[in-house]
């Protein structure tokens, strides 16, 4: 099969500008060596949380469809096609039912195993029977889970050899199933929200949320909300709750996410958006933005994303307004926050959290 024709040069295309992190793992090249070895190419492959388009830039003369979780990998994957000269291909997103039925996956195990379930799902549902699914991953996040999962879909599940402390899991004779929405429930403040697999905090609200919900100050004349990094949509809801007439925004990188606050939160001033930055809002337009910021990302961490989101805030946030976020201690944002916003007040900590709260 012609793969791996050329090099290409791919990059992050993050809100992160450190150089060190690799947009590429040893578990990306071990499933693109494992899938260069088969015989006669797929006729419709699908790709999985490929981050930032190495497998799609390399697999691209087959035309693969991408499945994408996250905006900030659409931006990616279109910028690195882009870059290298490459046709754009077909995306999908995880819980879309797909007009062709593939014969092949390949996924990269993403760190929330309800993802990684929510993925073979929608292979299962949306592939033709002989179906073959490659999935990799990097040895040290193995957990006999994902074989677990894996054995609930697919009669065989064959683990390699590792390769450069990458592994790979093939499955093959999919079972037949009957389809499962999977979402969890989680009640807070008497209201139960519906979160699909992968969402942040699946079980219960998070603490640091919890937290911030608790001190978050909200006035009347707040009537431009934005609940930046929405997750479930629980701190958008509790606003809304309070401020029945307000316009509330939420804003969400990870596709999943802005589709469970969907199912959560619902309005004629309720405004939804699949989206990892600013771009779609007007300057000095925010009267209160509210966030439990990112800063895990799969198995990095990395501030330099929220960094970069609370340079945006300052952007939307009117004169008047009050940006509102919590932080773990040890982040010590406040050496981040004042170079950026004239006021930074602490409206609440304790020995694990702390919250601010930032004016122009
Ligand atoms: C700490 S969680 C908070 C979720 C929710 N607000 C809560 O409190 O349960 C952070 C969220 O940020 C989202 N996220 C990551 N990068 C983002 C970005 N650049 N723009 C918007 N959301 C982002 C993640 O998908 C995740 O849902």
């Amino acid at each position: 099969m012609e793969i791996q024709k050329g090099k290409y040069k791919i990059e992050r295309h993050d809100l992160s500008n450190d150089k060190s992190l690799r947009p590429w793992s040893a578990a990306d090249e071990y499933l693109l060596q494992s899938f260069s070895q088969i015989e006669h190419p797929p006729s419709n492959l699908c790709i999985y949380n490929d981050r930032f388009g190495f497998l799609a830039c390399y697999l691209h003369s087959i035309e693969p469809r991408i499945i994408l979780s996250q905006k900030s990998q659409e931006k990616a994957i279109r910028s690195n096609l882009k870059a290298n000269r490459l046709p754009l291909l077909n995306f999908s997103d995880p819980l879309a039912a797909l007009d062709r039925k593939m014969d092949f996956a390949i996924l990269k195990v993403p760190k929330s195993l309800a993802l990684f379930q929510l993925f073979l799902e929608q292979i299962v549902h949306n592939s033709s029977k002989n179906v073959t699914v490659i999935c990799a991953f990097m040895t040290r996040h193995f957990s006999p889970k994902l074989v677990e999962i894996a054995a609930q879909y697919f009669e065989v599940t064959e683990q390699s050899k590792a390769l450069k402390k990458a592994r790979l899991l093939t499955l093959t004779k999919k079972r037949k199933t009957a389809k499962k929405i999977l979402t969890t429930t989680l009640n807070y403040n008497d209201q139960d929200y519906q979160q699909y697999g992968g969402v942040f905090s699946g079980e219960h609200i998070d603490y640091a949320t919890q937290y911030l919900l608790e001190h978050v100050q909200i006035k009347d004349t707040d009537k431009l909300v934005l609940d930046l990094a929405s997750g479930n949509g629980v701190i958008g809801n509790e606003i809304y709750k309070q401020v029945p007439d307000a316009e509330i925004h939420l804003m969400d990188d990870a596709f999943l996410a802005v589709a469970s606050a969907k199912l959560n939160v619902q309005g004629e001033n309720i405004h939804h958006h699949f989206n990892n930055d600013f771009s779609i809002f007007k300057p000095d337009y925010f009267d209160l933005i509210v966030t439990n910021p990112p800063f895990h990302f799969e198995y990095e961490i990395n501030i330099q994303i929220p960094i970069a989101l609370f340079k945006q805030c300052r952007r939307c946030l009117k004169e008047t307004g009050s940006f509102q976020l919590v932080a773990n201690r040890h982040l010590n944002y406040r050496v981040h926050l004042e170079p950026l916003f004239s006021t930074v007040e602490v409206l609440a900590e304790n020995d694990k959290f702390i919250v601010y709260s930032c004016s122009k």
